[in-house]
């Protein structure tokens, strides 16, 4: 079986790929340091998958510990990294910490596997576009300013990896530039695990109709859209981990070398009122929402173009917004019954 080395693959967008390798055939080797993931989710694996996948503790900043790894794992011969960072608020404030998890490790990473046959797939990110020009956005529009530290560390990562390519340090990367994922899996196993008050939508969404939050606050109604509340493309995170699969087969093929990049969205913008109205359709709960002012650096709408990826990656989102928001309220009911 091939190895694949999964960076963060005890969080929430790795804990799914993990299932969707194993379910392609791969053998997963997780690397996390369990800064923002509980070990009990090796667990919940386990229930899905039938087996405990290899799981190493460290942190990827310390390059030894990552060349201990790669000398005792030698047979990797892919790395899907996702372990970094992700909260665009904290990374005003703690902006050092942003650039050392998620530029070191990468620099880290590209060091150890430099000049060998390891693929890369990169975690990048939908923030890179800013509030795009056109709608909806294609991988050819321009990298747009970042509004906050964390989206900067998406562009400079996606830049090193380019001169890495250049250079000949790696020899096939592809970026795939994620939209809003959202839901968990089928199984309610495994899903999102936001650490104290979420600060995305849709575990606000949830922990709202359970109860652990009184009401959701919608973020303006005074956008220029249709209910004047912004605009995002929410993607299933199984969708999402699916696509990992189809760039490592991509990148398996003879003829693909260099950087790629993809977006992954489902190529549909829903706005915050039609998802809460998603929410409530889809699980037949009534979720207590108030409209309040803008947050700052929100941009008004945005949804991506998925053409290339269906082409070239042959991959295509087929989960809707229902299927999300129903998978996403399993979860945390799930989380309420459960101690993980
Ligand atoms: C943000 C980041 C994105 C990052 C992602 C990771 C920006 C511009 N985007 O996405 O780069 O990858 O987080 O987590 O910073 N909303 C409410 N009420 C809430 C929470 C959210 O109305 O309580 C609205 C927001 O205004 C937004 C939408 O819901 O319109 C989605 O918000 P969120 O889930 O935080 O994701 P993004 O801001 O799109």
């Amino acid at each position: 079986m091939t190895k694949i080395l999964v960076t963060g693959g005890l969080g929430y967008i790795g804990s799914h790929t993990v299932v969707e390798l194993v379910n392609a055939g791969y053998e997963p080797v997780i690397v996390d340091d369990l800064s923002n993931s509980q070990l009990q989710i090796l667990n919940q694996l386990e229930k899905i998958i039938g087996f405990k996948p290899a799981f190493y503790q460290f942190d990827l900043c310390d390059e030894q510990k990552l060349r201990d790894f790669a000398a005792s794992e030698p047979g990797i011969a892919g790395v899907i990294h996702f372990a970094a960072s992700k909260a665009v608020g904290e990374s005003v404030v703690k902006p050092l910490k942003y650039y050392r998890n998620n530029i070191y490790s990468l620099v880290n990473l590209l060091n150890v596997y430099s000049g060998k046959p390891v693929g890369i797939v990169f975690s990048s990110s939908c923030t890179v576009y800013g509030q795009p020009d056109e709608l909806p956005v294609t991988e050819t529009a321009p990298v747009k300013p970042a509004q906050s530290p964390y989206g900067n560390t998406k562009q400079i990562a996606e830049e090193i990896l380019i001169d890495a390519i250049t250079s000949g340090d790696a020899k096939k990367v592809i970026a795939l530039r994620y939209f809003n994922p959202v839901g968990a899996h089928s199984t309610a196993l495994i899903g999102e695990l936001p650490i104290g008050v979420p600060q995305n939508l849709v575990p606000f969404i949830t922990q709202t109709a359970i109860g652990k939050r009184q009401k959701i606050t919608v973020f303006g109604d005074d956008y220029n859209t249709k209910d004047g509340s912004c605009v995002r493309d929410y993607i299933h995170v199984v969708d999402l981990a699916k696509a990992h699969v189809a760039a490592l087969k991509l990148m398996e093929k003879p003829d693909f070398s260099g950087f790629d990049v993809f977006n992954l969205g489902t190529g549909i913008g829903n706005t915050v009122l039609e998802i809460i109205t998603a929410f409530e359709r889809a699980t037949g709960v009534k979720l207590n929402y108030e409209i309040g002012p803008r947050r700052g650096g929100d941009v008004e709408q945005v949804w991506g173009d998925v053409t290339k990826s269906a082409n070239e990656l042959h991959w295509k989102a087929e989960l809707d917004i229902d299927t999300m928001m129903s998978s996403a309220w399993k979860w945390e009911k799930y989380l309420s019954q459960n101690t993980l």
